[in-house]
């Protein structure tokens, strides 16, 4: 079972939902980056469930702890070590799944494969090994400001509700003013209204979180294998939930023309740019100093009230299943975090793999 990513720098995750803790190590951030407990809380605090309408009332404080890496407030170069405490653990809320997989969970793949499933809280297999992401991610994050790099996602469609366009302005000022995380607050209304109708229902939704990261500088990313875009897919799409990436215009490109999305260059200042971003930022799989912009598609919560057909692998029979417990009606506002943070482990690794930063310690 692969628990790790990254060539330079490189994040482990471990714990499960209901086990004692959960966190990540970090190996190969550089020596004297500035971080203390708060760069990290402050960022798990926007992925913490409790907090809103839209989000499940399950209170989880996850309090993070630095066991190893800093001195005198900053990273001396040896592995990081960030864990939360499990505390508001409901396990008997789960004991109906033990031999009861939930449709379109991670339930059956577990015990189809290791057998010996913890399912206490979907175990390894819950939203919640994304602290994981976010602890390492905020590590990235800060690295990555020292370059002048910077990484936000936000909501764009939950159901078939969809923003307008926005500037980064815009989606800077809005995602903190309503529980969507969403840059325009007029969706965010309507988006709001119908998580809280399937919520109502016993039933959930999807959506779409889309992600940029500017400031990055060309040249990251290498042209055949280990392309930036295959690794931006790779990390995005092991996101518990994400069914689809795109990068750039993505799947929008089959319907035009190359004279229509062609992103053609100018010279501005010192500065080559292009006149539209329909790459995304990355062409031949290294970024080419544009915004890199993603898109991400989440499917519905699969724990849902509402009853669905499902099996015994014990007895060998069908049955019904209404699954209680405290679940999320649509996740995609606390996935706006995990991607920013799965964005930014990306981006610090081949910021050092190109020489952008060097591995040993901040110049
Ligand atoms: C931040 C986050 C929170 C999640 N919370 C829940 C949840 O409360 N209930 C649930 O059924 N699934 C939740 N999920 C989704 C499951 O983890 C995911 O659907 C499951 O692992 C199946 O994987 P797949 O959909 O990628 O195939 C969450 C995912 C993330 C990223």
């Amino acid at each position: 079972m692969s628990n790790k990513i990254g060539e330079k720098f490189q994040v482990t995750t471990f714990g499960s939902s209901h086990g004692t803790a959960i966190g990540a190590v970090i190996d190969g951030c550089p020596a004297n980056l500035e971080l203390n407990v708060e760069n990290i809380q402050k960022e798990l605090n926007k992925r913490k469930p409790g907090t809103s309408s839209v989000t499940t009332p399950r209170k989880e404080d996850d309090e993070v702890q630095i066991l190893s890496g800093i001195f005198e407030g900053k990273t001396d170069g040896t592995p990081i070590t960030g864990i939360v405490f499990n505390k508001n653990q409901h396990s008997k809320d789960y004991s109906m799944f033990k031999n009861t997989p939930r449709p379109s969970h991670g339930d059956f793949g577990w015990m189809a494969k290791y057998g010996n499933y913890d399912y206490n809280g979907g175990g390894r297999g819950s939203g919640r090994v994304t602290i994981g992401h976010v602890i390492a991610g905020a590590i990235a994050k800060k690295l990555l400001k020292t370059k002048g790099i910077e990484i936000i996602s936000h909501v764009t469609q939950i159901g078939d509700i969809k923003t307008g366009s926005l500037t980064i302005d815009e989606i800077k000022e809005n995602i903190e003013k309503n529980p969507i995380r969403c840059g325009d607050l007029d969706a965010s209304k309507e988006m709001e209204e119908l998580i809280l109708s399937k919520k109502s229902e016993g039933d959930s939704v999807g959506g779409i979180v889309e992600t940029i990261a500017y400031g990055v500088p060309a040249g990251l990313g290498e042209p055949i294998f280990e392309r930036l875009d295959g690794d931006l897919a790779k990390i995005l799409m092991n996101i518990g939930s994400v069914k689809g990436v795109e990068i750039g215009l993505g799947f929008g490109v089959a319907q035009h023309t190359g004279s229509e999305i062609n992103d053609e260059y100018y010279i501005e200042g010192n500065d080559i740019k292009t006149r539209t971003n329909n790459s995304g930022g990355i062409i031949g799989g290294m970024s080419n100093g544009m915004p890199i912009i993603s898109r991400i598609a989440i499917k519905p919560t699969p724990s849902i009230s509402k009853c669905q057909n499902t099996i015994d692998l014990e007895k060998l029979e069908n049955k019904e299943i209404e699954i209680k417990g405290r679940h999320d009606p649509c996740i995609c506002p606390r996935v706006t975090v995990v991607a920013e943070s799965s964005t930014a482990i990306v981006l610090a690794d081949h910021m050092i793999r190109s020489g952008f930063i060097q591995p040993s310690k901040l110049d």
